[in-house]
């Protein structure tokens, strides 16, 4: 069976987090026997095809990045200008991944998403949830391959049904939210560990001041 990806992360493919994600799962999805074809979203002249791909197929996966708690803006253009299937049987199914690592702060945007294949004349075929996704393209490639491996499980397992288990999505997605040792543990040492990391991301990218620094707040 044929599964059409669609790819609503901003970001250029090289750069983009969801774009890793997608290619370990459609591997794990390819090696049960089907086929997939990707559009990216960032790049508009994608568009055309992508919303071809969508009125002729009826096996949808739509992949994104959470953007301030729900899809990306550019996204949400792009399903502006899709118009309702007139003829019922197509199954829309989404990969939603975000920075945070508590499966907590996507539940908003998961919320919406269950919504939307109504609105668009399609059936929902669940959502699969993962937080932490924010340095997967600032780790090295073992680290990489390493978080990029239960996303290539779960392409196996959607192979199967093509569709998403809320129960394994769950078990896949938490933790829900952080014990409280674990936020004091944070909060003593955690930060401060994690402030240094940042820093020498933003340094390794240019910047030339601590993430910190205010330079109106003297006014
Ligand atoms: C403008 C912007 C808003 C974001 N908002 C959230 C958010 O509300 N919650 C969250 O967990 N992560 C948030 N993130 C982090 C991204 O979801 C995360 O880094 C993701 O892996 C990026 O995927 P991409 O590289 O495909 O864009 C945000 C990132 C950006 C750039």
């Amino acid at each position: 069976m044929l599964l059409v990806i669609i790819s609503g992360a901003t970001r250029a493919k090289n750069q983009s987090n969801t774009a890793k994600i997608i290619e370990a799962f459609r591997k794990g999805y390819e090696s049960k026997g089907h086929t997939t074809e990707v559009w990216y979203l960032a790049d508009r002249s994608q568009w055309e095809m992508a919303r071809a791909a969508f009125y002729k197929n009826d096996n949808i996966l739509f992949a994104l990045p959470l953007y301030v708690e729900n899809i990306p803006g550019s996204m949400l253009e792009f399903l502006e200008t899709i118009e309702k299937k007139k003829e019922a049987g197509t199954k829309i199914a989404f990969l939603l991944q975000g920075g945070f690592p508590e499966a907590s702060q996507l539940r908003c945007c998961e919320t919406y998403l269950e919504t939307l294949p109504a609105m668009l004349g399609c059936e929902y075929a669940g959502t699969l949830l993962k937080g932490d996704m924010f340095g997967l393209s600032l780790v090295d490639d073992k680290q990489r391959v390493k978080a990029l491996q239960p996303f290539e499980e779960m392409g196996k397992r959607f192979a199967k049904t093509h569709s998403f288990n809320k129960e394994e999505v769950n078990q896949f997605a938490g933790p829900e939210f952080f014990p409280k040792g674990v936020l004091r543990g944070f909060h003593l040492i955690g930060r401060h560990i994690q402030r240094i990391f940042m820093n020498k991301i933003a340094k390794s990218l240019g910047c030339k001041q601590k993430l910190d620094v205010r330079p109106y707040g003297h006014i």
